[in-house]
């Protein structure tokens, strides 16, 4: 399956990393010139120099002057921005509230919910005037399900709430604001958790439909459609690519899913 992406230009925040690395590759391959936007400028120009056509530029999502900045240089130097994917974003341990600091709340807060509202913004206000774009949110399952991050669930669940407001938003104005609830996905970030002894592997695989993670290129691939003209009639959704984890995880009161079939 190819999508006619050719020449148009997409910016991925969080670019340089994970989801959004895989999401700038696979735009790519359908055709699309890519930015590559990070709060790490190396990894950033790596990813860029693995990519054909390719530029990084290094941007904090936190920062509004930055993303504008960043917004009207590419407009005049790179062309007008058609796709937008937001995928920077941090994670965080599963403290209780009583010993989760504020300073890592806000920080959380800041970069996973704030800064895709500043990207929308300043990217999707230039597509709102031309008349064009599509813009790709990573949000997660944790948009939908009570988990013991508290500042990064609620932060998920404004995500998709924004997606929704803005695809109202900009509707007539052609820009369609899509997200994507990725289930677990063995990435750097989630890695480092792993390590650390704060995520379990065996239980993200269990606790899913599929009863396995989420494989980068399987998130990337669903952008890639999403920001396509394939998906023409669809805005204001977050979709899950989970494994099916949503549908799975109400079965643990019921014994759990049920086992392969002879
Ligand atoms: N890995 C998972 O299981 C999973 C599940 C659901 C949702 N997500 C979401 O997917 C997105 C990507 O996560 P990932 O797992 O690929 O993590 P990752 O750490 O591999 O990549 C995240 C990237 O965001 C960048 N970033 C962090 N703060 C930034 C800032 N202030 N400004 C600009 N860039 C910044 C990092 O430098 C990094 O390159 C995140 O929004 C995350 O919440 C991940």
């Amino acid at each position: 399956m190819t999508y006619a992406l050719q020449g148009k230009v997409a910016v991925v925040t969080g670019g340089a990393s994970g989801i959004g690395a895989a999401c700038a590759r696979t735009l790519a391959s359908h055709g699309a010139r890519l930015v590559i936007a990070d709060i790490n400028e190396d990894l950033a120009k790596t990813v860029a120099e693995g990519i054909e056509g390719a530029i990084s530029a290094k941007l904090d999502v936190t920062s509004e002057a930055e993303t504008e900045a960043l917004a009207a240089t590419i407009e005049r130097e790179f062309g007008p921005v058609d796709i937008l994917v937001c995928s920077a974003g941090i994670i965080q341990p599963p403290s209780p509230p009583e010993e989760l600091s504020m300073e890592l709340w806000d920080r959380v807060v800041a970069v996973d919910q704030r800064g895709v509202y500043v990207s929308c913004l300043c990217f999707g206000r230039r597509m709102a005037k031309r008349g064009s774009g599509a813009i790709v949110n990573i949000a997660s399952v944790t948009s939908f399900r009570s988990v013991p991050l508290h500042a990064y669930a609620p932060a998920k669940a404004a995500v998709a709430s924004m997606t929704a407001t803005l695809a109202s938003e900009w509707g007539r104005s052609g820009v369609r604001v899509n997200g994507i609830a990725p289930g677990y996905v063995l990435t750097p970030a989630l890695q480092k958790m792993v390590d650390a002894g704060l995520r379990n592997p065996a239980l993200l695989e269990a606790n899913s439909a599929l009863g396995r993670m989420v494989e980068m290129d399987e998130v990337a691939k669903a952008c890639a459609f999403l920001a396509s003209d394939q998906a023409s009639a669809i805005t204001g959704v977050t979709l899950p690519v989970d494994c099916g984890w949503l549908v799975a995880t109400p079965w643990n009161t019921y014994g759990g899913v049920r086992p392969k079939r002879d």
